[in-house]
């Protein structure tokens, strides 16, 4: 006989069900000379996803790589591409990601793009959808949009760079959106990104955060494995 029906779970332990946690590799930290291996060791490593930073140089401060990239990518692996726009207009190029490979979609709520029409334009292609919020957006203001979001990305550094600290202050945006979600009866997912490691995973995923993007500590640990392990530990 079951005690506790998982809503009742869910508010005791401040997560909507015993989500699995998720590894998203950023594709940021890894060689890009020797891509195709970087691939086959993310695989080799059990990597749950493989994280895809796409800049614009306006959006933030920083340019990485964009659509044949991607494209290539996808011909390459089997891993489901998490790609996470931090562009301008995220509504012109939707299509064009998801076309080129992407099976999630992140664009920044901070965009100049109108934030439904961009999460229609991403449902509309069959991809899952996620709206990623920069530290400086509170939690609210995701919260009409969650009934139509697969995913949340809550950023933990700002965004632009690999390689940075981990902003401890996001572990309550983290709490409050995963308690709106439970509130809710949703079960999306929140998707962590920026100095995410061994220590800073623990205590984001008590918060409710339950997808892990790293870059830096995946790429340089000695054993990728054993640190993917660890981030997806349970708490
Ligand atoms: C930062 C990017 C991140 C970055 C994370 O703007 O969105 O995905 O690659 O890298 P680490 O894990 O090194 O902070
Ligand atoms: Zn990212």
């Amino acid at each position: 006989m079951k005690i506790y029906n998982d809503t009742a779970l869910a508010v005791l332990f401040g997560r909507s069900d015993f989500m699995k946690n998720l590894v998203s590799a950023s594709v940021l930290s890894a060689d890009m000379l020797n891509l195709e291996n970087e691939l086959r060791k993310m695989e080799k490593s059990g990597i749950d996803m493989l994280h895809f930073d796409v800049m614009d140089g306006v959006f933030v401060n920083n340019i990485s790589f964009g659509l044949p990239v991607l494209a290539g990518i996808k011909k390459a692996t089997d891993m489901t591409l998490d790609v996470h726009l931090m562009i301008t207009d995220p509504l012109k190029y939707v299509k064009r990601f998801a076309d080129s490979g992407a099976d999630i979609i992140s664009f920044h709520i901070e965009s100049e793009s109108d934030t439904m029409e961009t999460i229609n334009a991403i449902r509309e292609c069959g991809v899952k959808t996620a709206l990623a919020v920069k530290p400086g957006t509170p939690a609210e203001a995701v919260y009409e949009y969650l009934p139509y979001l697969d995913m949340v990305l809550v950023m933990t550094v700002e965004p632009g760079f690999g390689g940075q600290s981990f902003m401890s202050d996001m572990t309550e945006k983290v709490r409050l959106i995963r308690k709106k979600i439970t509130e809710l009866g949703l079960s999306t997912d929140i998707e962590v990104d920026g100095g995410i490691d061994a220590v800073t995973s623990a205590v984001i995923k008590e918060a409710g955060a339950n997808v892990l993007v790293s870059g830096s500590y995946l790429f340089k640990a000695p054993d990728m494995a054993q640190a993917a392990e660890k981030l997806r530990e349970d708490i």
